[in-house]
């Protein structure tokens, strides 16, 4: 195994030298920079990231915890992060708890104990109490939490609103939501509390509703949930789904079952990853600033690593962006 006494001899300077400047503790000329450089990808010697870490007290990494790594929605967080967290040299160390508290739980004691810079998470995986006693940054997304724990949020309450106002404009006028569990304060209940407003507002019938179960979430196969919907609701003609794989899996079942989109049935998703516009059928869906809340949540966790404040909440506005299922 290479060792920084092996990059130095071969670099021609001292082994002092090579770990200062790895640390960012001393500047070296470009040439005496790039002979050590040369010497550590010739000999193969990489440096222990984490040990560096543990030794400075002090860490370039951002823990990121997520449910699932499939999910359209985390993918493309997780890819937002990690330019973020690069764009200020620091390193991502990525958790999927599969939405298993107890795991997330565990995530998040290792990536403290190995004195991460701070953790970006959905505000659903675990408990909040051990976050606010725990000295590392913390930043959630997705739920808001108390004003302890920053919150970067986006504005699911209008989502809801937006998908609503186009279906009704659109002239549906049986409208139905299938989320996931809406009996506790989550997005999937923000998401209708918008929606179901709006109709209220327009005076078109109270919105029907679907819940998805967990393993339709994990698998990402919505099938059971979108057949109940047909079958127990057939008058419906204004479809708003909470993320867009649950809106593709609708339009699967119409074509499957030759019901005309958007003649028929027309269908709002939510999020507008790149999964979106791919579709069989390009879906219509409520926009979420994935890339911005990406940025805010990792410069929040480097200004509060820098001993400064950042707001308890900040909620970014999402909008509609309307395709071929409406
Ligand atoms: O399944 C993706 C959804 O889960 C997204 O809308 C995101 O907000 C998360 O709640």
């Amino acid at each position: 195994m290479p060792t920084l006494k092996d990059v130095a001899e071969r670099a021609g300077v001292t082994v002092t030298t090579v770990s200062r400047m790895l640390n960012g503790r001393v500047n070296v000329s470009p040439a005496t920079r790039q002979r050590i450089q040369d010497a550590m990808r010739e000999i193969g010697y990489y440096p222990n990231e984490m040990a560096r870490s543990l030794a400075r007290k002090s860490s370039s990494f951002i823990g990121l915890i997520v449910p699932s790594a499939q999910n359209y929605f985390f993918a493309e967080l997780v890819h937002h992060v990690e330019a973020a967290a690069s764009v200020h040299g620091c390193r991502l160390m990525l958790c999927v708890s599969n939405q298993d508290g107890k795991v997330a739980q565990e995530y998040y004691q290792m990536l403290t104990s190995n004195k991460v810079m701070g953790v970006i998470m959905g505000n659903y995986e675990m408990s909040l109490d051990e976050v606010k006693r725990s000295a590392a940054p913390v930043v959630v997304f997705d739920q808001p939490a108390d004003t302890e724990v920053p919150c970067a949020l986006t504005d699911d309450i209008q989502g809801g609103r937006l998908a609503a106002a186009h279906l009704i404009d659109k002239g549906c006028r049986h409208l139905l939501y299938l989320s996931g569990n809406i009996q506790k304060n989550n997005v999937s209940l923000h998401r209708y509390e918008g929606y179901a407003a709006v109709c209220r507002e327009c005076r078109v019938p109270s919105p029907m509703t679907v819940e998805a179960s967990w393993e339709e979430f994990m698998t990402m196969n919505y099938d059971q949930s979108v057949s109940r919907l047909f079958t127990e609701h057939p008058e419906t003609d204004g479809i708003f789904t909470s993320n867009d794989i649950m809106a593709a899996g609708v339009v699967q079942y119409c074509r499957r079952h030759s019901i005309r989109i958007p003649e028929d049935v027309k269908v709002v998703g939510y999020d507008d990853t790149s999964f979106a516009s791919l579709c069989a059928v390009p879906l219509t869906t409520i926009h979420q600033p994935i890339e911005q809340l990406a940025q805010y949540a990792v410069e929040c966790i480097v200004r509060r690593a820098n001993g400064e404040m950042v707001p308890s909440t900040t909620v970014f506005p999402v909008r509609l962006i309307a395709r071929e299922t409406t």
